[in-house]
């Protein structure tokens, strides 16, 4: 009797959560849903925002058309695309496609077909660049031993970004040493305080937690809140309280018209909001949410999904780091804002893969102290966030920190002339990055891989200068 209850009750249990889940799944069509409709795993690029088939299928499970240039354009601008389509609308290249569409992305770049998913989301058998290419094996002497899946392997050619790449480029530096005469990167200027407070309205605000600093300027915390003494000496002591950005300019709630206006906390809305998003720090510091937004760590928030976190990632993270949100506070947390924490400890609270923790045994991260410790010039130093958010310059000559970390990540080569070419000569910087072993110890030795690249180019010119010389010699001789 006592078994047939048990029964009973067991069999009640299922029927409820099972309700329980059909009842879930239709309530909360986000997430259970959704996934079980997915053909396969979605690659590397893309699985964060997955839950979001709007943003590149129609209603009825087609691709939009405009699905992949909608949030790729810009980049493959910027890359100078070796292949853009409007390359094949011309009549002599455009026979091309009967074998090959270059013209649609998904020829070589298909979704949730994991098995067959190769690196930077190809779904293409890396040898296709022979449809198009075969007379080059025969014009060019050197390549003649070259197989076609070696044409897109590291140091050699691209299908899109050849910027360190081509000829002109290799053989112009083809000559630098290793290690360059002078190893300085970008240096972020000291900035003057140049941001004047908007006018604001002090309603509900008191100028009660008075914290003593340079730049004459006192808290605007509400007078109800406990004043934090770290809280203050933080603020007090950095670059906000120093430009006159003030308690309210970022803790007042934003609301609608706050958004692109300067911060005015209105007399009907409450004054204090303890969390503080990326849209308000984006409403002073536009390109860092911009760039942010577009990279892993911010690329869910851009889609209106939850925070990225530790738990969500494919890449080995720490595990007491599961649950931190990906947020502008990420790296810059407290009210300090520190920058030297933000390049290298930040990222190791989260990041546990063989390369990161490799980081701290390099030379460059010894060339980093030094820096710090005022022993080499400002901008000697190698962090992190020098090689995945570099410095860059703008066309007024502005220093800015990149924060998309995917910006110049795949391929490697992106970073050479970003990055590397600051310190090191083209043909070390190739062979380095083409070296996958240096990589996973975070260039801790000198590469073992040459990439013949430099050397190609190089006789290609020599040869092609030789040549000149005869005809003209030849010419003269007549
Ligand atoms: C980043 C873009 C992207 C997102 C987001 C995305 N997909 Fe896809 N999906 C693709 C691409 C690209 C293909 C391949 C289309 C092709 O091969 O013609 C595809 C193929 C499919 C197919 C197979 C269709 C067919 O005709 O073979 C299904 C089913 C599918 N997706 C479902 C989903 C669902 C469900 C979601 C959301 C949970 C989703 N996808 C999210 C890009 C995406
Ligand atoms: C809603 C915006 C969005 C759409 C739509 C989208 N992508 Fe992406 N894609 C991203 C982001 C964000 C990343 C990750 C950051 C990065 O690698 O630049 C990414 C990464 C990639 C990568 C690099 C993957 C890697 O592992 O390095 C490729 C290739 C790519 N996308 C191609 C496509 C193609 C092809 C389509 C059209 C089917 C497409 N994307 C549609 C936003 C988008
Ligand atoms: C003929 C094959 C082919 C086509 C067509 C193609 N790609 Fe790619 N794509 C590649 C290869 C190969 C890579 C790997 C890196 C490389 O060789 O440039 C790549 C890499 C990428 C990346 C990673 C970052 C980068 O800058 O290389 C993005 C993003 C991307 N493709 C987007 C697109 C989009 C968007 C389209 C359509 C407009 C497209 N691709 C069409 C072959 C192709
Ligand atoms: C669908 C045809 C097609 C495919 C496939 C193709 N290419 Fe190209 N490629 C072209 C065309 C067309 C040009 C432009 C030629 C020109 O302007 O003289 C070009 C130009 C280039 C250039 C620049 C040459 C220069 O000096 O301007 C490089 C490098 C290159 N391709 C490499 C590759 C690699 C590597 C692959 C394979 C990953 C590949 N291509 C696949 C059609 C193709
Ligand atoms: C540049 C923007 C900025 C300014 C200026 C600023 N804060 Fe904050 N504050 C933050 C951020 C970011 C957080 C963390 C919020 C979160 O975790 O969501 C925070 C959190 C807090 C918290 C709650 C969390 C904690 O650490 O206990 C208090 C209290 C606080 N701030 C007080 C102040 C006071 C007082 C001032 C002025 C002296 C001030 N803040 C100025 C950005 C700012
Ligand atoms: C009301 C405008 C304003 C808001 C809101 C704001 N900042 Fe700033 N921030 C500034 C100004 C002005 C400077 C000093 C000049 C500069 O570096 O551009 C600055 C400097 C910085 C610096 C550089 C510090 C240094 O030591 O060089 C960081 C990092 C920073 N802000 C991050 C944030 C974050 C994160 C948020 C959101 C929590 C935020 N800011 C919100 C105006 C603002
Ligand atoms: C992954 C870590 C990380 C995240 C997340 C992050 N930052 Fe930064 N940020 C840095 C680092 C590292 C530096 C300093 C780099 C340097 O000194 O070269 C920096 C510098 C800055 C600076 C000063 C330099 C400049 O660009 O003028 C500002 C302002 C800034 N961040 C704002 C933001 C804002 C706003 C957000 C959120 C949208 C954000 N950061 C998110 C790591 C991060
Ligand atoms: C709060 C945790 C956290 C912090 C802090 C953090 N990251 Fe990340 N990072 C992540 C997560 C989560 C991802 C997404 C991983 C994935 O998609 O598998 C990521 C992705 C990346 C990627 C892209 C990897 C890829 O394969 O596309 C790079 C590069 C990166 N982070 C570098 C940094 C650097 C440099 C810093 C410090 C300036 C930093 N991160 C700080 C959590 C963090
Ligand atoms: C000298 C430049 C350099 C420095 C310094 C550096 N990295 Fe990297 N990092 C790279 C390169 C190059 C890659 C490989 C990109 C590729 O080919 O996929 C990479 C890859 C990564 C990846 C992606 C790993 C994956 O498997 O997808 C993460 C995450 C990362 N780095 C984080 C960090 C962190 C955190 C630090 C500091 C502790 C750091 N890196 C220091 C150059 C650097
Ligand atoms: C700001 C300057 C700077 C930048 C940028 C830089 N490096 Fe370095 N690199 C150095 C210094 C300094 C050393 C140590 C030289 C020495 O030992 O005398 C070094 C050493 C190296 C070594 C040899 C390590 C050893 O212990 O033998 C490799 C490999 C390397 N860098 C690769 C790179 C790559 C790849 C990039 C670009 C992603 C890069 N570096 C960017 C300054 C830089």
């Amino acid at each position: 009797m006592k078994g047939a209850k048990r029964l009973w009750l067991w069999f009640i249990g299922v029927n409820v959560a099972l309700v329980g889940v059909i009842l879930y799944s239709a309530m909360a069509p986000g997430a259970l849903t959704k996934t079980m409709l997915l053909p396969g795993e979605t690659s590397h690029g893309h699985y964060q925002i997955e839950m979001r088939c709007d943003v590149c299928h129609t209603e009825g499970n087609g691709i939009r058309e405009d699905a992949c240039l909608d949030c790729h354009a810009e980049e493959l601008r910027l890359a100078k695309d070796t292949h853009p389509s409007s390359k094949f609308n011309d009549p002599v290249n455009a026979e091309m496609l009967a074998t090959l569409d270059a013209q649609s992305c998904l020829t070589c770049h298909r979704e949730h077909v994991q098995e067959q998913t190769l690196e930077m989301g190809l779904t293409m058998p890396s040898d296709y660049c022979y449809h198009c290419h075969q007379e080059t094996l025969e014009s060019r002497p050197s390549h003649a031993n070259f197989a076609f899946d070696s044409c897109a392997t590291a140091g050699c050619h691209n299908y899109h970004d050849n910027r360190a790449l081509y000829e002109n480029f290799l053989n112009k530096h083809a000559s630098e040493e290793d290690f360059l005469a002078e190893m300085v990167g970008l240096v972020r200027p000291e900035k003057t305080p140049v941001f004047t407070a908007p006018n604001k309205n002090t309603a509900g605000l008191a100028a009660e937690n008075t914290a003593d600093i340079s730049a004459e300027i006192t808290a605007d915390a509400p007078e109800t809140f406990p004043s934090d003494p770290v809280i203050l000496e933080e603020w007090a002591s950095t670059a906000h309280a120093a430009a006159g950005v003030n308690c309210s300019d970022c803790h007042a709630p934003l609301t609608v018209s706050d958004t692109s206006t300067p911060n005015q906390p209105s007399e009907t809305e409450p004054t204090w909001d303890a969390a503080v998003s990326h849209e308000t720090c984006g409403r002073c510091h536009e390109q860092q949410l911009e760039t942010f937004l577009q990279g892993h760590h911010g690329m869910r928030l851009a889609q209106d999904l939850s925070p990225m976190t530790p738990a969500q990632a494919r890449l080995p993270m720490h595990v007491d780091a599961a649950h931190r949100e990906l947020d502008c506070n990420a790296c810059h947390t407290g009210h300090r804002f520190d920058t030297t924490f933000a390049s290298v400890d930040a990222c190791l609270t989260c990041h546990n893969d063989d390369h990161s923790n490799a980081f701290l045994q390099t030379s460059h991260f010894q060339a980093w102290q030094s820096e710090l410790a005022g022993d080499s010039p400002q901008g000697s130093g190698v962090t992190c966030a020098t090689c995945h958010m570099p410095r860059l310059e703008d066309d007024d000559g502005e220093v800015w920190v990149q924060h998309n970390q995917n910006a110049n990540l795949r391929p490697n080569e992106k970073m050479i002339r970003e990055v590397c070419m600051h310190c090191h000569g083209l043909a070390f910087s190739i062979d380095a990055l083409a070296d996958r072993e240096l990589i996973r110890q975070c260039f801790g030795s000198s590469p073992s891989k040459h990439v013949e690249s430099v050397d190609l180019a190089q006789s290609w010119f020599e040869e092609k200068e030789r040549q000149k010389e005869a005809r003209r010699k030849k010419r003269q001789s007549k």
